[in-house]
């Protein structure tokens, strides 16, 4: 029996005593200032009311100028983050109780047990749009079934990491009884594994919506014998050693506290010591851990240090076998000018026991 897992959601708030409201007659400029001085607003009519007030606020917090630096960006992303989660809308019986708002599920999925409550608009916004990709899927390169990611759940919108990994798991000749998949996220990874013949494929989580999201998708994939999601901080749980370990790991350092959300993109310091370290007993004698990992951290500026080149240096547990690096694909002609990812690449690194 499979235990019920409690998935993490935006949580219910009430509304503030001090809360004004915001209606299509208001001034939304007067509203956004209300707003970015640290009042409570609730919207009393329409979705739209919502979507002009956050505008006005942008508007307002960027004062219509782009930030010249990445510390400017930072702050006023982070003042924008605050004040617009002042403003409030109401739910009720699972639905956002405002004219003309769009279908989230999820309000249904994620509170069963609550039938009015607030929540503010970018968390509804949130919803929403994790909703359209749940109920569209994502068809990603190497699986012949869609993905349908959980709220609350990593899944990549870029492939090149998958493309790599798709590539070297084509020449993979090692036993393929039992693999790991430590992250899981959306379980993309996990059911490349499985579609590629591995027996088992043991799948955890530090965050209950990826395995409730890899379960159903296993359900719909038809791999619920094979994969093993767990919530499990690396490999907690984990009995057996495996022939390959596959970790897609965050790619940059985290600068701030993390959310469970933040764990997908951000690793703390020490992070990557205590997955090698838990790793290696983990891994057959003749098995493979791969990490996949990009210089994102390095070209933002963020860290010069590479956590696996760092691992095969002093850690004295694992060899490299391969290196394989993909350049990151622009989307289009135009972005790629525009942006300057031009040398970003995806990485992969094949690792052994020493
Ligand atoms: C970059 S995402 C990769 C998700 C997925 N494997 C993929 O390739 O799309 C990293 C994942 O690792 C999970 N994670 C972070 N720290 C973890 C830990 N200590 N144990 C297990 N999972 C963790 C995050 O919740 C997130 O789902």
């Amino acid at each position: 029996m499979k235990d019920e897992l409690i998935p993490h959601r935006p949580d219910p708030l009430q509304l503030p005593e001090s809360a004004g409201k915001v209606h299509m007659k208001s001034d939304y400029h007067e509203a956004a200032i209300s707003l970015a001085d640290g009042n409570p607003l609730l919207i009393s009519d329409r979705y739209s009311t919502g979507l002009s007030v956050l505008a006005k606020l942008k508007k307002l917090i960027s004062r219509g100028k782009q930030a010249r630096t990445f510390g400017m960006s930072r702050k006023q992303r982070a003042h924008y983050k605050k004040a617009s989660n002042l403003l409030l809308a109401p739910v009720e019986n699972h639905q956002i109780a405002l004219y003309k708002s769009p279908e989230s599920g999820w309000l249904e999925k994620l509170y069963p047990d609550l039938d009015q409550f607030y929540l503010s608009f970018p968390q509804l916004q949130g919803l929403n749009s994790s909703w359209q990709w749940y109920q569209k899927g994502i068809q990603y390169p190497g699986l012949d079934t869609k993905i349908h990611p959980w709220y609350g759940v990593y899944f990549p919108t870029r492939f090149d990491h998958l493309s790599l990994f798709n590539e070297w798991l084509s020449e993979y000749e090692g036993a393929k009884e039992i693999g790991a998949d430590i992250g899981t996220g959306c379980g993309v990874l996990g059911f490349l594994l499985a579609g590629n013949g591995f027996q088992k494929v043991f799948a955890s989580d530090l965050n209950p919506n990826a395995v409730i999201s890899v379960r159903e998708s296993a359900g719909r994939l038809g791999y619920d014998s094979v994969l093993e999601p767990l919530v499990s901080d690396f490999f907690k749980g984990h009995t057996q050693k495996a022939d390959l370990i596959l970790f897609n790991p965050p790619w940059l350092p985290a600068l701030h506290s993390l959310s469970h959300l933040d764990r997908a993109i951000y690793y703390e310091k020490g992070f990557f010591e205590t997955f090698f370290r838990q790793a290696e007993p983990f891994l057959k004698k003749e098995g493979r851990l791969v990490v996949l990992f990009s210089n994102m951290a390095e070209r933002q500026g963020l860290s010069s240090a590479h956590p696996v080149r760092d691992e095969l240096l002093t850690g004295n547990r694992f060899k490299k076998i391969s290196e394989l690096r993909k350049p990151v694909a622009s989307k289009s002609e135009k972005t790629k000018r525009r942006d300057h990812r031009g040398d970003e690449v995806v990485e992969l690194w094949e690792l052994a026991l020493i």
